[in-house]
């Protein structure tokens, strides 16, 4: 059977890690400790056993002779056993005579150094000088209880272990309080995250805290969850305003059909009748739709230009001429500073001046008036498009590229339209790097205001 792994969070992780860094330390530090103050001691000692040989010798050297008696005027102050022995190994002269002489062999010794042997025995340590003094061999014994030593060097060690293991036990108390409270921004902000759905993205994470990281992470969790909340708002209103643009012609040709079953198959003028609208509604329909996935494609931005170099006045011709045939009504004329060739997709700019004509002849009234303006300006070329129709209020100008926005439905009801004209014109205009603007006043007319970049040099002519 499977076992969840226990998970160990940030902050059990961190007061881990810091606990053991410091009990690391803090043992090193006693284990260097106990040899350091060991070695320390123990020098300490041996450098008082040899000043004492040296007393010895010296006073040997000085002693009219050197016998029993005369060691007992000897006051040495050191309180170290010590004992004087012949060339032959002889004690002379002890003041604790059961020891015996101690042969120092190198082997044997921890140290010996020129003359002198040093050797640990059952918890003393001795240290044996060989002198030679006025032409006789003498060898000076000094020794001293290794217990003490050993003991001064055990305590301090001890104190040391019973600290490090008590500073590591509140080190990792302390640490996992405070790593938890400065860790519980992270945990409001997986709470909240936990907490939001697609029905609940209002909700921020509080961020009343001190200016940190943690702070920064909260302030950009808010910003995306506020940028999801309008990009879903979006969502929801296309998906909307799609359903309630489709309800409409679908209800119609419901209406229709039903018409059909019930007297078309009898009455011609029924069925011519409901014929024609079915087939104006469907169109109507199909262009909805090819609109919403052309505006589709530009928000996933799969939208693909084919770019190529042209002249635009050619354009404008093409597109004049075009209008001329459709509404012969209408007077529409352009101007072209210079022949201008740009760097564009020639369909896709071509389909964006239509929208704004088609616009600009819907709302305005027979001959409408209608011209276009291309200029060069520095690292663009400016086209605008203009008619003396009925304007756009002032309130609904800055609207009108909103999907689906009519300025109202009354003045929209003759003209038709979905509304997503000018959406897609200045999805066209972005994709290529350039801006759609707009400029209106009710009842005088409107002029839009495309900018597309441009970088190569004009050609020459004139259109
Ligand atoms: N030249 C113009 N003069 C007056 N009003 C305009 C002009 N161009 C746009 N508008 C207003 O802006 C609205 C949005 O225009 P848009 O082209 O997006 O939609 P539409 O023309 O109503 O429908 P569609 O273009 O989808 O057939 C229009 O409904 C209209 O109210
Ligand atoms: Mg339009």
């Amino acid at each position: 059977m499977l076992t969840k792994r226990r998970r160990l969070s940030i902050s059990r992780r961190l007061t881990l890690t810091y606990s053991l860094i410091l009990f690391s330390i803090l043992f090193v530090f006693t284990i260097l400790t106990f040899f350091g103050t060991g070695y320390y001691i123990m020098e300490l000692n041996l450098f008082e056993l040899e000043t004492c040989a040296g007393i010895i010798s010296d006073y040997i050297s000085n002693a009219p002779r050197v016998d029993q008696v005369s060691f007992k005027d000897m006051n040495l102050s050191y309180s170290v056993l010590y004992s004087i022995f012949d060339k032959d190994r002889k004690l002379i002269y002890s003041n604790m005579p059961d020891i015996p002489f101690l042969e120092i062999t190198r082997a044997g010794n921890r140290k010996l150094m020129g003359d002198v042997g040093v050797k640990r025995r059952q918890g003393i340590i001795y240290i044996n000088k060989q002198v030679n003094i006025k032409g006789t061999t003498y060898y000076i014994q000094t020794a001293k209880g290794f217990a003490d030593i050993a003991q001064s060097t055990y305590v301090l060690p001890r104190i040391l272990l019973v600290t490090t293991v008590l500073g590591t036990l509140v080190s990792y108390i302390s640490g996992s309080i405070l790593s938890k409270r400065l860790l519980k921004p992270i945990y409001d902000i997986s709470k909240t995250a936990k907490e939001i759905t697609s029905k609940s993205l209002d909700k921020r994470i509080p961020v009343d805290g001190p200016d940190d990281e943690l702070k920064d992470l909260a302030d950009t969790f808010n910003t995306m969850i506020g940028r999801l909340e309008t990009e879903f708002g979006k969502q929801i209103r296309f998906v909307s305003d799609v359903s309630h643009e489709l309800r409409t012609p679908l209800s119609i040709m419901h209406g229709h059909v039903n018409m059909l079953s019930r007297w078309g198959k009898d009455d011609p003028q029924v069925l011519e009748k409901s014929l024609a609208t079915l087939k104006a509604e469907t169109e109507n329909m199909n262009k909805l739709i090819e609109n919403m996935l052309y505006l589709a494609k530009g928000d996933n931005n799969a939208l693909i230009l084919q770019k190529e170099d042209f002249s635009l006045c050619l354009l404008l011709r093409e597109i004049t001429e075009e209008t001329h045939l459709t509404h012969n009504q209408y007077s529409i004329s352009y101007q072209c500073e210079d022949n201008l060739v740009i760097n564009a997709d020639y369909n896709a700019l071509k389909q964006l001046l239509r929208i704004l004509i088609d616009n600009s002849i819907k709302f305005s009234k027979p001959p409408g008036e209608i011209s276009i303006l291309v200029r060069k300006e520095a690292g663009a070329a400016v086209i605008t498009v203009s008619d003396k129709g009925m304007g756009i209020p002032r309130e609904s100008l800055p609207y009108v590229f909103d999907r689906f926005y009519r300025v109202d439905e009354s003045r929209n009801k003759a003209t038709g339209g979905a509304g997503l004209g000018l959406p897609i014109a200045k999805q066209i205009a972005q994709s290529h790097g350039g801006t759609l603007s707009a400029e209106s006043e009710e009842g005088k007319g409107t002029k839009m205001i495309i900018s597309i970049p441009r970088d190569k040099e004009e050609m020459h002519g004139t259109s």
